[in-house]
Order: C-alpha cells, then sequence, then structure tokens
C-alpha cells in the first residue's frame, strides 16, 4: 500500500466514524410502541405558570417533585410547556430563550436526569405555537433531533398553526423524526380531540388530548373552549376501548390544587383521572401545595388503580341523574369501583352488590362474591361485597373503593 492509498484509508476511517458517531441508531418501531406501558405521570407548567416559565422555575419543580414524595409514589416527567423557544438560527435550529434558560437545554435536562427524573418539552405541529412561538412545521426531523441531543424524554405536540394539514399525517411525521432520532421520547399527541386520535393514533403517539383546555372548576364551559372537571370526564367517557398499554386518553393535566377547586372536587377530580387510567400531569406550584393537596396527588393506593398494568379505562356503568358507578378492571381479577356524585347536594348510598350483579357481569365480569371493599381514600377495609354498602357521598364527591379478592 503506497503513502496515497494509505492516506485515503485514513481518512475513509476517520469519515465513516465521524458519521457513524453523528448519526443516530434509529429506534425500532417496536421499542417506540413500547412506551409508556401505563399512564405517564409528571408536571407541566402550563396549568399555573402559562408563558412565566425559566429554568429556575423548572429546577425548583424538579427539586419539589424529589422532595416532597411525588417521585416516590411515580412521577417522573418535568414538562416545560410553551414559551420556551424565541427564534430560528439561520441554519434552522431552534434557540430557547436565552434569557429565561441561560445555561440552555441539555444543562436543564442533565439537572433534572441528576435528579432521577425526565425531561420533556413542548412544540406544535404547525407553523407557530399556540403562543406565537417557532412551531416545527418543516423542521421535525431537526426538531427530534435537537431534542435527542438535549436528552429530552418527553414531547407534547400542540396543533395550532396548522395549516389544514392531515393531523395524522402530521403527527406520524414527528414519530417518524423521533424514531430517527433514535432517542425513546414519549409523543403527546395535542389536538384537542378534534380529528377523533383515538381512531388513529396508536402506534404513532402514547396519548392523545380528547378534551378542550381544561380550566380549574368543577362544572363549567366557556365559549373559548375551556372546561371543567366534569366536562373532561363526559368527553372521555365512551373512549374506553382505546385505552390500552402504551396508548391513553389524555384527559388533560390536571388542576388539583389549582383555582377554586374544594376539597372534594379535588379528590373528585384526581379520582376520576385514576379511575380513567387518564396521564396524570400535575399542574399545581409543586413547591407550595398545602399538606392535603399533597396527600391528594401522592395517594398511593388510588395511583395504583390509575397504574394498573391491565391498563383498562374505567365504564361508566350506571347512572342516574348525578349518580354515576365506574368501575375499572384491574390485575389478578380486582375492580375500582367509584361511585361519582356530581350533584351539589350529599348522595346517602345504600348499595346491593347482588342486586348489580347484571351490570358487573356485563361490563366487568364480576362472578365472585367474596370481594373485601377497600375505601382507597379512609385507606382501611370498609365491608364485603356480601353487605349492602352505606356511606355519605359529599356533594361533588366521590367513594372510590378497590374490591379485593379476599
Ligand atoms: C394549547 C394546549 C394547552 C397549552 C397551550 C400552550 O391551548 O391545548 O394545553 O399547551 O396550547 O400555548
Amino acid at each position: 500500500m503506497n503513502l496515497k492509498s494509505l492516506l485515503i484509508a485514513f481518512s475513509l476511517a476517520c469519515c465513516s466514524a465521524l458519521s457513524a458517531q453523528e448519526k443516530p441508531q434509529p429506534l425500532s418501531d417496536s421499542l417506540y410502541r413500547s412506551l409508556a406501558a401505563t399512564p405517564p405521570m409528571g408536571w407541566n407548567s402550563w396549568n399555573k405558570f402559562g408563558c412565566n416559565v425559566s429554568e429556575q422555575l423548572i429546577r425548583d419543580m424538579a427539586d419539589a417533585m424529589a422532595a416532597y414524595g411525588l417521585a416516590d409514589v411515580g412521577y417522573q416527567y418535568i414538562v416545560i410547556d410553551d414559551c420556551w423557544q424565541v427564534s430560528r438560527d439561520e441554519d434552522g435550529n431552534i434557540v430557547p430563550d436565552p434569557e429565561r434558560f441561560p445555561s440552555g437545554m441539555k444543562a436543564l435536562a442533565d439537572y433534572i436526569h441528576g435528579l432521577g427524573l425526565k425531561f420533556g418539552i413542548y412544540s406544535c405541529a404547525g407553523s407557530y405555537t399556540c403562543q406565537g412561538r417557532p412551531g416545527s412545521k418543516g423542521h421535525q426531523f431537526q426538531d427530534a433531533l435537537q431534542y435527542a441531543k438535549w436528552g429530552v424524554d418527553y414531547l407534547k405536540y400542540d396543533w395550532c398553526a396548522n395549516d389544514g394539514q392531515n393531523a395524522r399525517a402530521a403527527y406520524q411525521t414527528m414519530a417518524e423524526a423521533i424514531k430517527a432520532a433514535g432517542r425513546p421520547i414519549i409523543l403527546s399527541i395535542c389536538e384537542w380531540g378534534e380529528n377523533k386520535p383515538w381512531e388513529w393514533g396508536e402506534g404513532i403517539g402514547h396519548l392523545w388530548r380528547v378534551t378542550p383546555d381544561i380550566r380549574a372548576c368543577f362544572d363549567c364551559t366557556f365559549d373559548w373552549g375551556g372546561v371543567g372537571v366534569l366536562q373532561c370526564i363526559d368527553a372521555a367517557a365512551d373512549l374506553y376501548p382505546y385505552a390500552g398499554p402504551g396508548h391513553w386518553n389524555d384527559m388533560e393535566m390536571l388542576e388539583v390544587g389549582n383555582g377554586e377547586l374544594t376539597y372534594d372536587e379535588n379528590v373528585t377530580h384526581f379520582s376520576m383521572w385514576c379511575m380513567m387510567a387518564a396521564p396524570l400531569m400535575c399542574g399545581n406550584d409543586l413547591r407550595e401545595m398545602d399538606f392535603k393537596i399533597r396527600q391528594i396527588l401522592t395517594n398511593k393506593e388510588v395511583i395504583d388503580v390509575n397504574q394498573d398494568p391491565l391498563g383498562k379505562q374505567a365504564i361508566r356503568f350506571m347512572k342516574m341523574g348525578d349518580q354515576e358507578i365506574w368501575a375499572k378492571p384491574l390485575q389478578d381479577g380486582e375492580i375500582a369501583v367509584c361511585f361519582l356524585n356530581r350533584g351539589s347536594t350529599p348522595w346517602k348510598l345504600d348499595y346491593n352488590w347482588r342486586a348489580q350483579t347484571m351490570y358487573f357481569a356485563r361490563e366487568v365480569n364480576l362472578k365472585k362474591w367474596d370481594y373485601t371493599i377497600r375505601d382507597l381514600w379512609k385507606h382501611k377495609d370498609i365491608g364485603t361485597t356480601k353487605e349492602r354498602l352505606r356511606a355519605d357521598i359529599p356533594a361533588h364527591g366521590v367513594l372510590m373503593v378497590r374490591l379485593r379478592k379476599q
């Protein structure tokens, strides 16, 4: 081999080493689909802070998640919603706000990962985000590569300024971009249920919004699209066949601890999200939550219902005006049951499990009658399904139980 061919061989080896290093190993479709085996749990900045996000705020929330017992019960993702981005550079790369995020996104991701947590970010399938920041349209692969380099684990992908694109194609493009970027990133489809994402979203994203934006109220609908807790429940009620491991109906981020919701309303909100296998993204200020709010968000027995490996969404199997009964099949033949009082007067419950055999048998296949009833908010056993169940359920409140095999 002469000197010239040696040099050529050397430079070829260098180039291929370089390109192998720069070119990510694509993520297999099966690995991508296996993400979010149970509903994702975390915190998102939007509900409480809107555009007022910063590196310090995000670090504080990550610290609080780790320090106040949320990480211990399964919360993982710290997600920055809209407004972290300001422009694109001359190469089209997305530019984070240099004033609000002076250390950059990689440093922030490293900090969050250092606490054992995961890092999420927000973009939009349109040319602009809902707050008028640069969207990902035309930059999907470039953005996904950038997120992967920063260490992003979760992407909430919105639908403002979508320029009439086909929703399924737009979200599929970002899913392909993520896979090509080679990092396991959960894709949260946020097109508010407008294009029935439950019919096409499985395998493309891991959760899809089925509601307009939530507001911190129990029963409300605003002209411009905001809705309350009950409206979110109703929007998701009939979609139970579409939920399962890796693909969840997103009933919106939690408002627990925000606005004027009462204690009972907060308990109902959290209970029903858990019953319905909805993603649990806290939306409050984790630094300042009081003891009761923290107790709600960290109720492990209720969270276990949400995170049950079977991944079934509850079915509303009985409705009598404001009184509803929901049932969620759990692994090993156990069942979570939630008595929901939507009304503004208490519900004096006097329930005969045997009389309901028909409903249970049809919907959740409750064949046996030797179950212990566990109250998941009082953390105690309150009888068996052989006896009648008597309880006072407050206005806007719930009784949430787990039927345990004896
Ligand atoms: C939309 C989404 C919200 C939030 C805002 C941010 O309205 O539905 O959840 O992300 O955009 O601008």
